[in-house]
């Protein structure tokens, strides 16, 4: 079910119509469904019902409190990759023997406090981190578990930036040596050896790279058990892509055009269940972006309009340092009007207010006429959006609110000029 919908024309999030929340909390605004974060959530942990799973949310996708509290208290694990998100991840009530550590660069002191909060496994990422981590744990007088993220140089076929699974790309251990390195962790005495650990991109759109990566990590998981290394559990990682283009549909709205086609998330799911099963492995799966990007919007509002001989700019007040996607990636996110009504779309840019002619939210975008005062919605926000927002130009920290039915709440309070530092 989509919670963000078209009703008399007038934008709908749940049961409250939008034009009230924001002549309420103001712009820009991150406004979230909570009944479609609890929907994706569900949706995935129940396509691996039939075996034994962990679902560990990725908070790097966004790690509002209120929205890790939700899904805290659905049973989730959580995926952190710093120890600021294990700090947030652990303050929302997740148990640490649910919480995986990923990163390359972890640091001696984020290593130290993972330890001591008992986390169920560090996904390492290179030869020499294992021994950093013998040498924390021997310290501590502990044991680490561990995992070994393996780069499997599998193209997953989606923006260079966010392709994780290339030898060319700085994330896991090489394929080539994982046996060995495998053999050198099992020397640790201050390790547990316990999974593979596995991610190769994100927003990826296709289910063969997935079905590879399977096929290569149970390859692997024989392997090690041939040479005496019981591999427990194989923690496939997240990247499940969502649809950008075409996110809202109406009569009123032009249909996007060259939309990809999305696959079902239980189809990517059911497309590598069966191939990782064979090894009796508990899984763990990462997803961040399944699970929010739909369920959250970022609303602006219109300040100016102008014009030359080639371009009309609609200036609205986000911008880049509110949601960095556009700018960063190219990425592409539907834009809509509070209000829709029939008639003859411009092309136009929706571009910001901060100094850099890379600051946009769409180029040569086909939208219907807006003006100063009226509002519009920049849909799929959910993830990767308030995590990399900044203070670029002084500008000031958004707010965020969650609906909740016919109810809203303000989730994180707008800063004002006196939080500046
Ligand atoms: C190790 C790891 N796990 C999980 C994720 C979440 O990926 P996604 O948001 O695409 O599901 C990422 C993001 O790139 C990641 O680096």
């Amino acid at each position: 079910m989509n919670y963000f919908h078209y009703k008399d024309n007038q934008l709908y999030c749940e049961e409250i119509s939008v034009q009230e929340i924001v002549e309420e909390f103001g712009t820009p605004l991150y406004l979230y469904s909570k009944n479609q974060v609890l929907d994706n959530f569900r949706a995935i942990d129940r396509a691996f019902a039939d075996v034994d799973h962990v679902t560990c949310y990725a908070l790097k996708a966004n790690s509002n409190q209120s929205l890790l509290k939700l899904l805290a208290t659905e049973n989730a694990g959580a995926d952190v990759v710093s120890s600021g998100e294990l700090y947030l991840a652990l303050k929302a009530g997740f148990q640490p023997s649910k919480i995986t550590f990923a990163g390359v660069g972890k640091r001696d002191d984020e290593i130290e406090y993972a330890l001591k909060q008992k986390i169920f496994s560090f996904n390492v990422e290179s030869i020499q981190e294992l021994d950093i981590i013998n040498d924390i744990a021997a310290k501590l007088k502990t044991t680490a578990r561990v995992a070994l993220r393996i780069n499997p140089d599998i193209d997953a076929s989606t923006h260079p930036y966010i392709s994780t699974g290339l030898k060319t790309n700085k994330f896991g251990i090489d394929i080539s040596v994982a046996v060995e390195a495998f053999k050198h962790a099992a020397s640790l005495p201050h390790l547990q050896v316990e999974g593979i650990h596995t991610h190769i991109g994100s927003q990826i759109l296709k289910i063969d790279p997935f079905v590879q990566t399977a096929t290569t990590i149970v390859k692997l998981v024989n392997e090690l058990r041939g040479v005496g290394i019981n591999i427990r559990h194989i923690d496939f990682g997240g990247g499940f892509g969502v649809a950008y283009k075409n996110a809202i549909q109406h009569p009123f709205l032009l249909v996007e055009e060259n939309a990809e086609s999305v696959p079902l998330r239980e189809m990517f799911i059911s497309s590598i269940v069966p191939i990782l099963k064979q090894t009796g492995c508990k899984l763990i799966i990462e997803p961040g972006r399944s699970i929010v990007a739909d369920a959250g919007i970022l609303l602006t509002k219109v300040l100016y309009r102008k014009e030359n001989s080639v371009k009309k700019f609609v200036i609205v007040d986000a911008g880049m340092n509110d949601l960095l996607r556009p700018s960063l990636y190219n990425a592409h996110h539907q834009i809509v009007p509070l209000t829709v009504t029939q008639g003859e779309p411009e092309v136009v840019d929706v571009v910001g207010p901060v100094c850099e002619t890379g600051d946009f939210l769409a180029r040569e975008r086909k939208l219907q006429h807006v003006e100063r005062g009226e509002f519009l919605a920049v849909l799929t926000a959910g993830a990767y959006g308030i995590v990399n927002a900044s203070h670029y130009n002084a500008r000031l920290g958004l707010a965020e609110v969650l609906v909740n039915g016919d109810k809203v709440r303000v989730i994180r309070e707008r800063e004002r000029l006196e939080d500046l530092m």
